[in-house]
């Protein structure tokens, strides 16, 4: 059955992908149809799309897997296929894949010509809950995540949790954790329906995908230009972010979310540092996250590393590491600004308590 997540800009669907594509393409007119695929969704995604009859004559670009593609070069080579089959203006670009195809393939889209249109078929758990919906788009460059970019709504999103069938758990547990992160922002039920499912069996659990979309929706369209309740969405990502980077020069990187479940617990601790939460509820917190990802131990001669990291950050203002930390079970607050000694014992307790389990 396919539903409809409420959103005043553009639909976004769930359900039946085919369903939900046929549906979107007989009520409209394209000159032509690209689809943008990469090594892994060309063989698991695509063939349950090729069928449609809508997309007979669609040509199919390829590009190769994961974030290191994710650049100018590769957007060059979409730009280069788009040019080959002589896509005009009112030519449609499908995203089919994960979080690294509709960033880039929607900014490939809207800076071709000056702006084609473009839709995503977000085909990781990630990428459904959380890159597919808010607009933005980009690549990394000079090896700064995300640097180029821009703002911009696809025509619709369409969500299939079929998809997720395909895709390897390490990756499923790792897109959990940005539904987890939803739910400590603002929806304590969530969090205690999350924390008693499998990640590994999203069927059991998919009505909770839609509504985990909904609560990034509501945040966006809030504050789509990230002035001020978007930040909340950041809960865990400036500790997570800097341990991402850090992590990605040893042996054994971690995936987006696995970082971000690492960066939750410790802004979970910062937050009870701060008085904002309960001791009660930063133990809850720390015990479910804890469970479900393996915490990696932060040597302290990284701690420098880290805090060089997250001054970086986007978020700062006038040299103040800028998180958005949670005030309660399902609540957050915006624009708090830690000091590097309560980072530092943050990391400390953090090291303390994930020897103990
Ligand atoms: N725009 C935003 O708001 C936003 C938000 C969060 C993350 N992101 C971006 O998203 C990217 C990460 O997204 P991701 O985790 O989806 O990474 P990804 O696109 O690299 O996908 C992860 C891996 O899964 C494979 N894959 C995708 N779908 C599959 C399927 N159904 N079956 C089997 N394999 C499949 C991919 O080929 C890839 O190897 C990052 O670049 C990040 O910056 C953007
Ligand atoms: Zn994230």
């Amino acid at each position: 059955m396919l539903t409809q997540i409420k959103n005043p800009d553009y639909p976004i669907f769930f359900g039946d992908a085919a369903e939900a594509l046929e549906g979107f393409l007989k009520d409209q007119y394209f000159s032509k149809l690209f689809i943008l695929v990469d090594d892994n969704t060309g063989v698991h995604c695509l063939p349950r799309m090729a069928a449609l009859p809508a997309l007979r004559n669609a040509e199919v670009i390829h590009i190769p897997s994961g974030e290191l593609h994710k650049n100018i070069q590769t957007c060059q080579e979409i730009w280069s296929a788009l040019i080959r089959y002589q896509a005009d203006r009112k030519a449609l670009l499908i995203n089919l894949g994960g979080g690294v195809i509709g960033d880039m393939g929607g900014f490939a889209a809207s800076t071709f010509k000056r702006g084609i249109r473009f839709l995503q078929i977000p085909t990781t758990l990630l990428s459904q809950v959380d890159a597919s919906v808010g607009g933005k788009l980009g690549i990394d460059f000079m090896g700064v995540k995300n640097s180029i970019g821009v703002f911009q709504n696809p025509e619709t999103v369409i969500i299939d949790p079929a998809f997720l069938q395909t895709l390897p758990a390490r990756e499923i547990r790792s897109g959990f954790a940005e539904m987890l992160k939803h739910s400590l922002i603002r929806d304590k039920a969530q969090w205690d329906i999350l924390t008693r499912v499998h990640p590994e069996t999203p069927e059991a659990w998919r009505e909770q995908i839609a509504a985990s979309v909904a609560i990034k929706q509501a945040i966006v369209a809030e504050d789509p230009l990230e002035k001020g309740i978007r930040k909340a969405l950041n809960f865990g990502h400036t500790l997570g972010h800097a341990l991402e980077s850090y992590f990605l020069e040893s042996p054994q990187p971690l995936l987006h979310g696995e970082a971000i479940a690492a960066g939750m617990v410790l802004e979970t601790l910062l937050s009870e540092k701060l008085g904002l939460l309960s001791a009660a509820a930063r133990d809850s917190i720390f015990v479910e996250i804890a469970r479900l990802y393996p915490l990696p131990a932060v040597p302290t001669s990284a701690y420098p590393v880290l805090l060089d990291y997250m001054y970086q950050d986007k978020k700062n203002e006038q040299q103040r590491i800028n998180c958005s930390l949670l005030d309660g079970l399902g609540s957050i607050k915006i624009d708090c600004t830690p000091d590097e000694d309560l980072i530092r014992a943050a990391l400390d307790q953090y090291n303390q308590l994930i020897s103990l389990v």
